[in-house]
Formats: structure tokens, sequence, C-alpha cells
């Protein structure tokens, strides 16, 4: 009998794609997750992960504005990390990317459908198409016609996705999946989903994702967006507030806020202002959703992103909004290796949900 803990991989037993590191570059920092499958799909197992912090304006509004810097940290947290795997998924900011459902003819071949596509997308896409990657996929029959497909084409700048392609090529890391932010979000979404009561089926379940510098809501029901909205609000205003009231730095403001140690007043007169700013301004992008859908209820908000990880969030969100609300979770059903930390994952996982939703990426079957 052989006994022992290898620490080779055999994946070409269990998955159809290479293995692969989800990542997940944002205005803050570069999130790495790796996982891999459990013998006999018993679901996943957290092989490692790391946040490494991006300088100031490295990055903003999804755009790289220094490659070198990015690439630089890419390649800290990779060696940080400690993986082997140079293959990495990565993903634009939904801001990036234009998708839009229209509708061909069932019956055209695979080149008439290529024209096609290209001919549609000339209308809905605001620059030239030499400028842009267009993808698209067959979704199935249309449902009001049987003569006609549903097609879901995708086009993003090719500035956009060669920049991140680039930051990670520098750092020796090869992208072999693109994603989008917020699809990579939904995939991680599900395993928060099924812990959920009757895994939330025909409810709507809010996803707040509450960054550095923007909160995402996406409204979801049965795994599919509803509703999408951003507000600039997020962990820097908090810094700031830190900063400002206690004459700190920025990195030092930063390391007071996670790490504790501020004065005894930062509770009542920093902080609770700032979770009541975000309680209401989820309340309000709920109050859009209502008005803006056929939906007149949310049954759970879900925060996510690294202000999740602020104590008392979840409880003025659920009192302001009046919704059950937890904090997200998506490795709570996965078996976490002897590497990872159970307690510092729990308070990072919030904020790895893109890079998880990547990482699964690895056992896409498509
Ligand atoms: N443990 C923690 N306690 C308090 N705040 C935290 C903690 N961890 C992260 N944050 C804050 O969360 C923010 C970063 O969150 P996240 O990583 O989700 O942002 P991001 O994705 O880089 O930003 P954006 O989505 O706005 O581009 C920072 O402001 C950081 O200070
Ligand atoms: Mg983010």
């Amino acid at each position: 009998m052989i006994k022992g803990n290898f620490d080779i991989q055999l994946d070409f037993l269990t998955t159809s794609t290479p293995p692969l590191i989800g990542v997940d570059i944002s205005s803050s920092s570069v999130k790495m997750v790796e996982l891999s499958e459990a013998p006999k799909k018993a679901g996943y197992i957290v092989e490692r992960y790391t946040i490494e912090a991006l300088p100031p304006d490295a990055v903003s509004d999804g755009n790289i504005n220094n490659l070198d810097a990015v690439s630089d940290t890419l390649q800290r947290a990779w060696k940080r990390m400690g993986s082997r795997i140079k293959n990495v998924s990565l993903a634009l900011p939904a801001a990036a990317v234009i998708s839009k459902k229209i509708l061909l003819p069932s019956n055209l071949r695979e080149d008439e459908l290529e024209m096609q596509v290209e001919a549609e997308a000339n209308q809905y896409i605001p620059f030239a198409l030499d400028e842009v990657n267009l993808d698209f996929q067959i979704i199935g029959p249309a449902p009001t016609d049987p003569e006609e497909v549903e097609v879901l084409l995708a086009a993003s700048r090719k500035a956009n996705v060669e920049d991140r392609v680039a930051a990670a090529q520098a750092a020796g890391l090869k992208a072999i999946v693109v994603d989008v932010e917020p699809y990579a979000a939904e995939a991680a979404f599900e395993q928060v989903r099924s812990q959920l009561p009757g895994g939330a089926a025909d409810q709507c379940v809010a996803l707040v994702d509450v960054g550095a510098t923007v909160m995402n809501v996406n409204v979801l029901r049965n795994g599919q967006s509803v509703y999408m909205r951003d507000q600039q609000i997020g962990g820097v205003q908090l810094t700031q507030m830190i900063q400002n009231a206690f004459g700190m730095s920025a990195e030092e403001a930063e390391r007071a806020k996670r790490d504790g140690g501020l004065p005894d007043n930062y509770e009542s007169d920093v902080l609770a202002p700032f979770l009541e700013n975000v309680a209401t301004e989820v309340t309000r992008a709920l109050q859009f959703f209502f008005t803006s859908t056929q939906y007149n209820e949310v049954d759970y908000v879900v925060l996510a992103g690294g202000c999740a990880a602020l104590s008392g969030l979840d409880d003025a969100v659920a009192t302001r909004t009046q919704v059950s609300t937890l904090v997200a979770n998506p490795f709570a059903q996965m078996t976490l290796s002897s590497r990872v930390k159970p307690r510092q994952l729990q308070m990072d996982a919030p904020a790895l949900m893109i890079a998880c939703g990547l990482a699964m990426r690895r056992f896409d079957p498509s």
C-alpha cells in the first residue's frame, strides 16, 4: 500500500481544462485563488490563496494605469502563494464588456453565422470592430420563433484585454481564460446560494459587493442576474474618515482598519456613520431595483467585497433594509488544505468572490 501526501495533482484524471489559478486584478489588490477537486467529485479543495496590495492608482475604474506595478504585484503574489501553476484565468470589469442577445436564422452555416454576428455587432458596439474582441455563443432556439436561434454577443475593447494579458505575461503567467467580473462573481455565488434555505429557489437575492471604491449590487434569481447597478462608495471612504479623525497616513489608517488599535471613539464616531452610509446606499439600490423591474421584494442580501469583513455591516444593512443579510463565504462548503488558515480565510472570503469564481473555471466542462 502506498501511503503519503503527494503534492502532485493528477489533473488529467479529473478535468479537461489545464490547471489554472483564478486571478482578480481590482483597484486595491491582486487576489489569487487555487482550487482543486476532491477525489470522487466530493467538492472543491482550497489549495492556497493570497491577497497582495497594489500601489494607489495602479488600477482604477477597471483600467490598468501602471502596467509595471501590476505585473510586479502579480509576480509577488504568485511567489507568496507558492503555486507551481502558471496558467491563470482573468476577468474584465463589466464596464469593459458589452453583451447583447440577438436573434439569427437557425439554418446558417458557421461562416454565415460569423458574418451575421459581425454585421449585427456593428450596430451595438460603439467602437470600430478592429478595436474589439468579439465573441459569441448560441444560447438555443428562440423562445418566440423556432426558425431562429438566440445568440449571445460579447465584445470587449482589445486594449482592456491586452493590458491584463500583458501584465500577467510580464509576471511569467499565462492567461488562458478571460472572463467577465460579474459572471465570475455569479459562479462563486452559486456556492453561497446553496447555503441558503431551499437554495433560494424563485427568490430574489441581492449580492452586494462593497469594495474599495465601488459598491456593485447584482440582484439574482435562480442564479441569473435580473438587475445590476454600481454606486460610488467603498472602503477608501472609511480609510479617509479614519485619516481625518485621527491624523493618520493612508497606510496607517488602512492597517488600523483591519488590525484594530484605534481610539475608543472609532466605532461610534467613524465606523458607525460609514456603516449607515453603506446601508442607506443599499436601501437606495433596492428601491431602484423595485421601481425598474417587475419585482417588489428581495429575500436576502448577501454581502461581499472587502468591506463585508467590517463587523456590524450585516446588522446595519439588515436593520435599514429589513431584509435577512449574511456575509458571503463561497468556501464554506469546501475542504481547506493545511496551508490555508481557516479564520483568516473566513475574514478574506467575501473579497475573494471573483477570484474564487475564476478559479472554478478550471472545472468548467465548456
Ligand atoms: N478585514 C478587513 N476589515 C476592514 N476592511 C477591509 C478588510 N479587508 C479589506 N477591507 C477593505 O475593503 C476594501 C477592499 O475590498 P475589495 O478587495 O473587495 O476591493 P476591490 O475589489 O479592490 O475594489 P473595487 O471593487 O472598488 O475596485 C479596502 O478598502 C479595504 O480596506
Ligand atoms: Mg471589487
